[in-house]
């Protein structure tokens, strides 16, 4: 990865949190959008990737459906990695699905792995991190961990997708919010995200 790339590099951390069809959607959209995903999956969320969609080899075949350049996995074991550095160029990061641990834990600072290590080098270089959280109901300690890292740049976005256009299928309700999610990065899509007057 170059500064000077025109193509943009998403990481998308997936946590051991219900809804992983989100990162599925989200991760089709953001590599036929050609932007680079960088995918890295926490070992709970590789368990609810097996439980959830059926995947447990995780590749782009599997996740999207069709090989891609843009389908980039790494290690979350590996601090080694270029996504460890803030000397890399990132555009964003995306936790989808966050989890209340991966939340408490990058909340406190923690990097002893992957996908922490990478939530904090975004924090820390100022790029945008969104976290797709997803429990219910909330702690206080959950409440509390959201506005830490609210107050430190990132975005929470609850996994609380929209019913005003009339989702008819499982995957329409996911994109209303995987949508969102990518308008928040500035991945282009024509997801029906945008609202319009039915009146008007
Ligand atoms: C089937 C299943 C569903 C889960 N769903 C959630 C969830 O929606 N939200 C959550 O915070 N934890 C959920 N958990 C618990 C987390 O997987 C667990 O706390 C784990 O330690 C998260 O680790 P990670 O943040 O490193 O991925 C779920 C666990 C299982 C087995």
């Amino acid at each position: 990865m170059t500064a000077q790339s025109q193509t943009k590099n998403i990481i998308v951390g997936i946590s051991g949190a219900s809804g992983v069809i989100y990162a599925q959607r989200l991760i089709a959209q953001i590599t036929a959008a050609q932007a680079n995903a960088h995918v890295v999956v926490s070992n709970p969320g590789r368990e609810i990737l097996a439980h959830e969609l059926g995947i447990d080899d995780i590749c782009a075949g599997n996740l999207i459906g069709h090989e891609s350049k843009h389908f980039i996995p790494h290690d979350n074991q590996n601090l080694f990695s270029e996504l460890a550095s803030g000397s890399v160029p990132i555009d964003a990061m995306i936790i989808c699905p966050c989890s209340s641990n991966s939340l408490a834990a990058i909340a406190s600072g923690l990097a002893d792995n992957l996908l922490r290590r990478a939530a904090y080098v975004t924090l820390k270089q100022k790029r945008p991190l969104i976290l797709v959280h997803r429990e219910t109901p909330l702690t206080s300690i959950d409440l509390e961990n959201m506005l830490r890292l609210s107050r430190a740049g990132a975005t929470i976005c609850p996994a609380s997708p929209g019913f005003y256009h009339h989702p008819q299928t499982i995957e329409q309700l996911a994109d209303s919010l995987v949508g969102r999610v990518l308008d928040m990065v500035g991945i282009e899509h024509d997801l029906p995200v945008r609202w319009s007057d039915p009146k008007g």
